[in-house]
């Protein structure tokens, strides 16, 4: 039985992501800040689940412990918690978003890697976007060049770096990261765009299951690997 952790899943692409996963078979921890948010999806899906905000070190610790205790050790881990953090750009602002985007990646990953090194196929995959993508931002022909985001885009680019660097300092251990396709979330409502928050999920799946063989240190999409 695979274990797999997923950050921020109690709703959008993380929470289809873990209903995909639960139907191929793993056992599917929901991560979540709010317990009750958490408990109610984790029930609908069937899956367990544990308080983890990515912001909050001993929620991270606490919750990587109780994963511990009851498998032994952590196959898949899915970074998919995450802010926009539109609106201002200031200090508290950047702080939030980097805070969550991008230092909660380092929390989880340190805190999991003693459980991943455990696995006979550890596998780590990021959703990252490819708004943090210097060639998406720079290309006149991609949706991201017009996207005012600067916040939410530098704090993906150190999302995708974080991944790539260790992919590099963790050779036993796969690390991707993915641009899953824009989906219609919370996270999206605003712009009113987006397809189905499950065929977003389907990209992550593919990257969440990939054989041992896989490739590591890439930023991808749907169609393949993407200059970052
Ligand atoms: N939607 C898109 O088009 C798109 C495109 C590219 C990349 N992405 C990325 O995909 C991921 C999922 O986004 P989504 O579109 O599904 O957005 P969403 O529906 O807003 O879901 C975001 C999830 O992250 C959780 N979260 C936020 N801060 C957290 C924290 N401090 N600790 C733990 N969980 C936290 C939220 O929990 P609460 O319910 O408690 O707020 C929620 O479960 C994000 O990383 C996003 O950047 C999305």
């Amino acid at each position: 039985m695979t274990v797999t952790l997923i950050t921020g899943a109690n709703k959008g692409i993380g929470y289809e992501t873990a209903k995909q996963l639960l139907e191929l078979g793993h056992t599917v921890y929901v991560g979540a800040r709010d317990p009750e948010r958490g408990e109610k999806a984790a029930a609908a899906l069937g899956a367990r689940f544990v308080q983890l905000d990515v912001t909050d070190d001993p929620s991270v610790n606490s919750a990587l412990a109780t994963i511990g205790s009851a498998e032994g050790r952590l196959d898949v881990l899915v970074h998919n918690a995450g802010v926009l953090g539109n609106g201002a750009t200031d200090g508290p602002t950047a702080l939030r978003v980097f805070d969550t985007n991008a230092v909660g990646i380092v929390r989880v990953t340190e805190a999991a890697l003693p459980l991943l090194r455990r696995s006979s196929n550890p596998n780590v995959v990021t959703v990252s976007s490819s708004a943090g993508s210097f060639w998406a931002v720079n290309n006149p022909r991609r949706p991201e060049f017009g996207l005012p985001l600067a916040l939410y885009s530098a704090s993906k680019a150190a999302a995708t770096m974080l991944t790539v660097q260790y992919a590099k300092s963790q050779p036993g251990i796969r690390f991707n990261a993915v641009e899953p396709g824009t989906a219609a979330t919370d996270m999206t409502a605003a712009f009113g765009v987006g397809r189905r928050p499950e065929e977003s999920a389907a990209v992550v799946v593919r990257l969440a299951t990939l054989g041992a063989d896989g490739p590591t240190g890439t930023l991808r999409d749907e169609n393949g690997e993407l200059p970052w």
